[in-house]
């Protein structure tokens, strides 16, 4: 059993301009017992994320040089860096520029002149989910080392995961769905064999087709992915992908023979990116296709095995000049490492 022990103080960054207010805060907040760092405006503040990333950040709005909006959004586009809460301090009954926060992604307001009992009481709710959060990271990292290990025992398929994440990453904003969508999609992309783990190193290496028998074991991988994260409640969102990534439009999949829509959206995109990577890596019994062949075969299947709008959506993708960007960005280093 893991215990996770605090040994630091929650770091506190307070963004303001006027120095009068930043002070007010520090004292307040650093009679609760926080480790308190200021910054004068948006480009110390995110000079300050930087250099050592708070637990909590309460920030003004109009500064000069880069404002509380703009921090706020940067901050919660990235990819780590929006699990730090933001509370955004706003003058009484300013309506249109709570709205602007809420757009920017800010977790929390809270009004000038502050009140110290709501300082202290939005301070622990925000660091408490803080705390929570970090511990949610932590279990998606195991799984991801997870993943990674079947990588590494499954050696014809080293960076596979990867790039069918990114590849599904890149159909999902082809296909239109949102940030929080597509980061779900390309986490999840990276996760879709983790049940592999569960295969046997003699089907999961055979240097040779598999057996019917052997092929029936293979295909509960994906069961066996979703069964082991089952327990996990922040891996949830995933499940869909690693138990129906072998579903085909047509019914003739697995593990459930769904079909068409029925398939979540999610599994329907990771299955073109998976069967992309798999057309074009080596096996141990067989070469990769080359690409024109793979792109044929894709087209082929368009509509019965896979989704013909999403099957479209990666052959623009793999027709267009920035493909070979994608694949280096999901195998930065080389193949004998
Ligand atoms: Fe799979
Ligand atoms: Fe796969």
């Amino acid at each position: 059993m893991i215990t996770l022990t605090r040994d630091r103080r929650p770091i506190v960054l307070v963004v303001d301009d006027l120095e009068v207010n930043r002070e007010l805060l520090e004292a307040n907040l650093e009679d609760l017992g926080y480790d308190v760092r200021q910054a004068r405006d948006g480009l110390e503040a995110l000079e300050a994320v930087e250099a050592e990333e708070p637990d909590l950040i309460y920030l003004d709005i109009q500064m000069p040089r880069l404002d509380g909006l703009s921090v706020c959004r940067q901050l919660k586009s990235h990819p780590t860096r929006r699990l730090i809460p933001v509370v955004m301090l706003t003058a009484l009954g300013d309506r249109a520029t709570r709205l602007d926060g809420l757009a920017a992604g800010a977790d929390d307001f809270l009004t000038k002149p502050f009140d110290a009992q709501e300082l202290l009481v939005r301070s622990k709710v925000l660091l408490r989910e803080r705390e929570l959060n970090k511990r949610l990271d932590a279990t998606e990292s195991v799984l991801l080392a997870f993943a990674r290990a079947v990588e590494a025992r499954d050696r014809y398929t080293i960076h596979h995961a990867e790039r069918v994440g990114v590849y599904a990453r890149e159909i999902a904003r082809l296909h239109g769905l949102g940030a929080e969508e597509v980061s779900v999609v390309y986490r999840g992309g990276v996760l879709h064999d983790l049940g592999k783990i569960a295969i046997p190193d003699a089907i999961l290496n055979k240097p040779g087709p598999l057996t019917d028998e052997e092929f029936g074991i293979m295909r509960t991988h994906s069961a066996a992915g979703e069964r082991i994260c089952l327990p996990l409640r922040t891996t949830a969102q995933f499940l869909p992908i690693l138990r129906h990534h072998h579903e085909r439009v047509d019914g003739a999949g697995y593990p459930d023979h769904l079909v068409g829509a029925d398939i979540p959206i999610a599994a329907r995109i990771v299955a073109v990116a998976d069967a992309w990577d798999a057309m074009v890596s080596d096996r141990p019994y067989r070469a990769g296709l080359g690409r024109e062949e793979a792109l044929r075969r894709l087209r082929g299947g368009a509509g019965t095995q896979w989704e013909a709008g999403l099957v479209d959506a990666f052959i623009g993708l793999a027709e267009s000049p920035l493909f070979g960007e994608l694949v280096t960005e999901a195998a930065p280093v080389s193949a004998a490492d």
